[in-house]
């Protein structure tokens, strides 16, 4: 089994990729052989609609366009498992792990009426990182996400979805003008919560590698 873990955050060492690297462990656990990859460590675009991959004479599932995506996007299209975890930047994905998404999935999107090119399986993680509330997460954030799960299915695995709310974003708020946080209510969340979500993350992660 190969799983590919992905910090779609900018910092290396805060929630995101905590939350990553638990995933990984968990993915090591169930014996995946494991790559890490910080996305904000490379240069690249989101789909340019060159649309070489939808050419008749065309390789399926290949994006044609090359940066320092198109490595990456080969590797996830021949893993087992892929581990993306992202924050939460008003309301949506990091510009970054949405460009991952369009030219990883344009190339296996099929026009001719299939769901999917892909004939492969690659079992999905998505784990989002965010300000908001658990009850946020679970009335209004989480539901919107539900679309983006649906287009990795064109991957043909299991699909899981898990969000971390309330993280902690700065580690001294009183240096910051944070006005709207309750740092107590930040700090208690971390102590009680934060240490269940690692563990959530690393059992998705075993799971979806096994
Ligand atoms: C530009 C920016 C926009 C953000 N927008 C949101 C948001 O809309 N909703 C939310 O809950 N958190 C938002 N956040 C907070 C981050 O999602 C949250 O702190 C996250 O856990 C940070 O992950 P990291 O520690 O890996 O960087 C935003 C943070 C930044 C920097």
């Amino acid at each position: 089994m190969k799983t590919i873990v992905i910090n779609a955050s900018p910092r290396k060492k805060c929630n995101t990729s905590q939350i990553m690297k638990s995933a990984q462990k968990g993915a090591e656990s169930a014996g995946a052989e494991v790559e890490y990859i910080n996305l904000y460590d490379y240069t690249f675009k989101g789909c340019v609609s060159c649309l070489s991959c939808k050419r008749k004479d065309a390789e399926r599932c290949r994006c044609y366009y090359r940066d320092d995506l198109t490595e990456i996007i080969e590797k996830i299209l021949k893993a087992d498992a892929l581990l993306i975890g992202t924050p939460i930047y008003f309301g949506q994905a990091t510009s970054q792990f949405r460009a991952l998404m369009e030219r990883l999935l344009c190339c296996v999107m099929s026009y001719d009426g299939e769901p999917t090119y892909f004939t492969g399986k690659v079992n999905v993680g998505l784990f989002y990182t965010m300000n908001a509330p658990k009850q946020y997460y679970d009335n209004v954030l989480g539901p919107s996400f539900e679309v983006q799960a649906m287009m990795f299915g064109m991957l043909n695995g299991t699909v899981k979805s898990y969000g971390v709310c309330n993280t902690v974003q700065v580690r001294d708020y009183s240096k910051y003008s944070m006005g709207v946080f309750d740092e107590n209510i930040k700090r208690e969340n971390r102590k009680n919560q934060f240490g269940i979500d690692l563990k959530n993350a690393h059992d998705i992660g075993a799971e979806l590698s096994r």
